[in-house]
């Protein structure tokens, strides 16, 4: 899809303009000299009260002008103004003019939204991916915008095309992560991902060393050799890095490509959805891409933790033992709780890294899905000033995190009769903090940390407002944001 930012002009051809309009304000000023027939059908929609604009409402009229009809979306109330609330109601008039398969169409940018064009394009290009690659029948697939226009006062258009750009690159980034998170466990395994990752590595000038099995062996990760020793899959670490000023700022991401249990065996039950045990190192992947492509100052890392965790004759056992990297021992008494042994290596190895500071994305814990739904991903960490940036990362971004405490008592829960750790907590107790107590072991000490459990946000099994079901994406945005706020 195209977009382009253009200064207003009643003549502008298109399929559709998009006016948005705040609830109760009736037709802005910008639209009345526009064209008096537009504001003239708008304000008889008001009148009647067959629009209010009242937020994610919609509106199609017919018009007789350059473009053949106008959409009309609700903004909600104008003080609730938001990112996130252009990012949700762009997403809804896409969607909405996809389906009546019109292909070039318009935004008139309301004034109040000078400040959010950012958020408008993505909004725009994140509701225009859905997974359909599978479906061979063309009836299935809904249209596609091929062209959007944003149309803003002269000027404004050097900023606003600023901030399209940027947001579109960044969403862009993020349907690709959705896409390779959205591939089933058969399409996508280790390698799989390490391939994938090796081809954007390439095309984007990025460094990317990737170790298979013999090496992991060779560099006593005995940790996620574990999780991998009950499939035929080989375990695969990729290191990605994109150069850039200072200490790195290393990303690691759990990849469980397919998470059974293992031999403690999930049940059955929607299983199949443990494709998206791979959530944090896709995201780690989107990362990467989109600082290679946003030319983002910074030095960044990212490290993918790939395997799979399956049941078989070879598969660990719980009660079993192992060395991780840094020496420490684990023992492991949930197959189940795989994530923390796939990461605890990856940790240990990014902390000899001299890093600037480390963030792991991980699909860790159920309990949190308990705890936060799917609003907001699980915030822990060693470094109030990082947890502090990445707080107000998320509000920006609209990707919203949440923190929960760390406190020393916690690290008590995960201490094993047998080894250093062991890798569950206390029955039934404060689960998510469990997992992040046991990462917290194999971070070397003073380098600050942040552990983002993602397990409730990473996928959605309803289409949300302007974003369709399935990977979501989550993480992308919100350490760019990162990145980029310095
Ligand atoms: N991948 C799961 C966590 C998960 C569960 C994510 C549901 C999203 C939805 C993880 O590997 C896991 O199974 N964790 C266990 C840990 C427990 C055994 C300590 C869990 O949360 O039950
Ligand atoms: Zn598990
Ligand atoms: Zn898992």
């Amino acid at each position: 899809m195209k977009m382009a930012v253009q200064p207003v002009d009643h003549k502008h051809a298109c399929d559709a303009l998009i006016v948005p309009l705040f609830e109760n304000e009736g037709v802005p000023v910008f639209v009345k000299p526009f064209d008096s027939q537009v504001s003239g059908q708008l304000a008889n929609a008001f009148k009647e009260e067959e629009f209010t604009g009242k937020k994610g409402q919609v509106i199609v009229l017919r018009c007789d002008a350059a473009w053949k009809r106008l959409l009309a979306i609700g903004m909600g109330k104008k003080k609730e103004l938001s990112s996130d609330r252009v990012r949700e109601t762009a997403g809804i008039a896409t969607l909405h003019l996809s389906r009546l398969k019109r292909k070039h169409v318009a935004w008139l940018l309301h004034p109040a939204l000078a400040n959010h064009a950012q958020a408008v394009a993505e909004g725009v290009e994140l509701a225009s991916y859905r997974f359909d690659k599978y479906r061979t029948s063309q009836e299935e697939k809904e249209g596609q915008l091929e062209r959007v226009d944003v149309l803003v006062e002269k000027r404004d258009i050097a900023r606003t095309d600023k901030a399209v750009r940027f947001g579109g690159a960044l969403a862009r980034v993020q349907n690709e992560t959705r896409a390779v998170l959205n591939e089933p466990a058969n399409q996508m395994t280790p390698m799989n991902v390490a391939d994938i990752a090796g081809k954007m590595a390439k095309s984007h000038g990025l460094k990317c060393t990737v170790y298979g099995k013999s090496e992991l062996q060779k560099m006593r990760m005995n940790a996620l050799l574990s999780v991998s020793q009950g499939s035929v899959q080989p375990p695969v670490l990729v290191v990605l890095e994109h150069a850039g000023a200072g200490k790195p700022v290393i990303f690691v991401g759990k990849g469980i490509t397919f998470d059974s249990g293992g031999i403690s065996l999930k049940p059955s039950k929607d299983m199949d959805q443990m494709k998206f045990d791979k959530a944090g190192a896709i995201a780690v992947l989107g990362v990467l891409q989109a600082s290679a492509e946003l030319k983002i100052k910074q030095r960044v890392i990212g490290i993918l933790a790939l395997s799979e965790n399956l049941p078989s004759g070879s598969a660990s056992k719980p009660g079993d033992i192992i060395t991780a990297r840094n020496g420490k021992t684990i023992e492991i008494l949930n197959t189940d709780a795989e994530g923390r042994l796939a990461l605890a290596d990856a940790l240990a190895f990014a902390s000899e890294m001299n890093p600037k500071a480390i963030v792991d994305l991980a699909t860790l814990t159920g309990a949190c899905v308990v705890a936060l739904g799917d609003l907001a991903a699980g915030l822990m960490g060693t470094d109030d000033p990082l947890l502090t940036k990445l707080e107000s990362a998320g509000r920006v971004s609209g990707e919203r995190v949440w923190r929960l405490p760390l406190w020393p008592e916690y690290l008590e829960h995960v201490k094993s009769d047998v080894a250093d750790v062991k890798n569950v907590g206390a029955n039934g107790a404060a689960g998510t903090i469990a997992g992040a107590s046991f990462l917290h072991a194999f971070v070397k000490e003073g380098i600050p940390w942040a552990h983002l459990d993602i397990a409730g946000v990473a996928w959605t099994t309803r289409d949300k407002p302007g974003l369709a079901k399935g990977g979501t994406g989550f993480g992308v945005r919100l350490l760019v944001e990162l990145l980029r706020s310095g």
